[in-house]
């Protein structure tokens, strides 16, 4: 297979191109020909004219690339090595949402030839390819998985807006439906991976590997936002006992904040429905989910608190709140905590405005009816009256850039200022100052 795709008597198709498909499919297409699958028309019209609605690429790195942008099964059919990274999401009640998964394994099952290979790269629960995934591709394509066409997972490690850590660059674990299929799904992701692939000797090992990254993160994050909820209540600042813990050589780095998007907040619960499944109800990990998902409600409720303590009325309090995207330096808005202080605020009758230099106003507006002010109506605001509170709800650069200066001519007296990932700690001396 390996030397089809180098040959291109083989193409590559990637099914689904967000934020985890579309920097495969351009890597690929940089030295193999690849087939770019998508249900979104919208989308697909964007990436033809060089443009990423997740704005992670530039349309130059669209420029040279052996790549089509297709919605259509037979192009997907002229594919032979078929590469799955649709959304799994949850549902209203947390549970996983498998429909895009199943969706996208119906058309790759419409596509499917005998000798093809299929990858999955979407988080899921382990066992979710063999079990739930596998039996909709045989169905849809009449052949038997195993025998007339090979299947595997490999998770993905991407971080949008990481500059740092990026897809060739990171160690990426590969497994296969038996040895033969691991050889050519090792050999063809590793022609692209510079420190090379790692083996996993089953399927759902490789699953259960990427899901505990996320569970992981959930979980330590959930910890240093309960110490933050107790060291508040005795006045100590979080980030200077981490700063002070942090000298030992194996305190690990964690820091408390809001855990939205699509996978630290979500991925676990793929695993306690597995494990539930199971009969086991797992503690620590819904403990985890409980507290990091309450960490919204607490902020703005802290937030009232600090502005009662400035004598100021809660009713009517103007607001700031600077970044709505779920993390620093990406525009994805999806699963936004910071929309939970301002829904709490709103609930104490707050006024809030929201400020955001990559979040599309479009998109905000559309998914949680908030609509963003811009740079030239913060400073009218800041003369005309000043906010109560400037809320830092993001570490955007541009915001880790920003010093008094800017905060002074835009509040009113005894203001708050409320930096909820610390980082403007030690340099905030005229408003009050709050963070986790
Ligand atoms: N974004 C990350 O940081 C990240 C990192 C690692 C793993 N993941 C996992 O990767 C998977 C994809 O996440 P994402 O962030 O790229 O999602 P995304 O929403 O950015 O993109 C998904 C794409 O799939 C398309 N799609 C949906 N249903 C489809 C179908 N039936 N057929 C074809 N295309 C379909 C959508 O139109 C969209 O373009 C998820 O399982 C996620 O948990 C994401």
């Amino acid at each position: 297979m390996i030397d089809k795709i180098r040959n291109k008597s083989a193409k590559i198709a990637l099914v689904g191109l967000g934020y985890v498909g579309l920097p495969i499919a351009l890597e690929f297409a940089k030295k193999y020909s690849v087939v770019g699958f998508d249900i979104s028309e919208e989308r697909l019209d964007k990436l033809r004219k060089g443009i990423d609605p997740s704005n992670e690429f530039e349309p130059e790195n669209f420029i040279g690339k052996d790549i089509e942008f297709t919605s259509s099964i037979d192009k997907l059919a002229e594919a032979s090595f078929y590469i799955v990274a649709v959304p799994t999401p949850i549902d209203k009640f947390n549970q996983p949402d498998l429909k895009p998964l199943i969706s996208a394994s119906v058309s790759v099952g419409k596509a499917l030839k005998r000798g093809d290979y299929v990858v999955y790269e979407s988080t899921v629960y382990p066992g979710c390819t063999e079990d739930d995934c596998v039996p909709v591709l045989e169905q849809y394509s009449g052949l038997k998985a195993g025998v007339d066409f090979k299947f595997g997972y490999s998770p993905e490690r991407i971080n949008p807006g990481d500059k740092v850590h990026t897809l060739t660059n990171t160690v990426k674990i590969v497994s296969g439906c038996d040895d033969q299929a691991l050889e050519t799904i090792a050999a063809v992701y590793d022609s692209i991976i510079i420190p090379g692939v790692h083996k996993a000797p089953k399927i759902k090992v490789a699953e259960a590997a990427k899901i505990i990254e996320n569970t992981q993160r959930d979980v330590n994050i959930a910890l240093m936002n309960e110490l933050s909820i107790i060291f508040s209540r005795m006045d100590i600042n979080t980030f200077d006992v981490l700063e002070a813990a942090g000298t030992k050589w194996n305190f690990q780095k964690f820091f408390p904040g809001l855990v939205g998007g699509h996978c630290i907040g979500v991925d676990p619960y793929y695993l306690v429905h597995k494990a539930k499944e199971l009969k086991y109800h797992p503690q620590i990990i819904n403990a985890g989910r409980f507290i990091n998902d309450s960490m919204g409600g607490y902020i703005g409720k802290k937030i009232v608190k600090q502005i009662i303590a400035e004598g100021k009325s809660v009713l009517g309090a103007r607001i700031l709140v600077l970044g709505i995207t779920f993390k620093e330096n990406v525009s994805d808005i999806r699963n936004s905590k910071v929309v939970d202080i301002v829904k709490e605020l709103e609930d104490y009758g707050c006024k809030v405005d929201v400020a955001d230099p990559y979040a599309s106003a479009s998109e905000v507006m559309h998914e949680y009816n908030i609509r963003l002010s811009d740079q030239k109506e913060i400073a009218q605001y800041g003369k005309e009256r000043g906010y109560d509170a400037v809320v830092v709800a993001v570490a955007h650069s541009q915001y880790r850039n920003l010093d008094e200066n800017y905060f002074l001519p835009i509040v009113a007296d005894n203001s708050v200022l409320v930096d909820i990932k610390g980082i403007y700690k030690g340099k905030i001396s005229q408003m009050k100052y709050w963070s986790l």
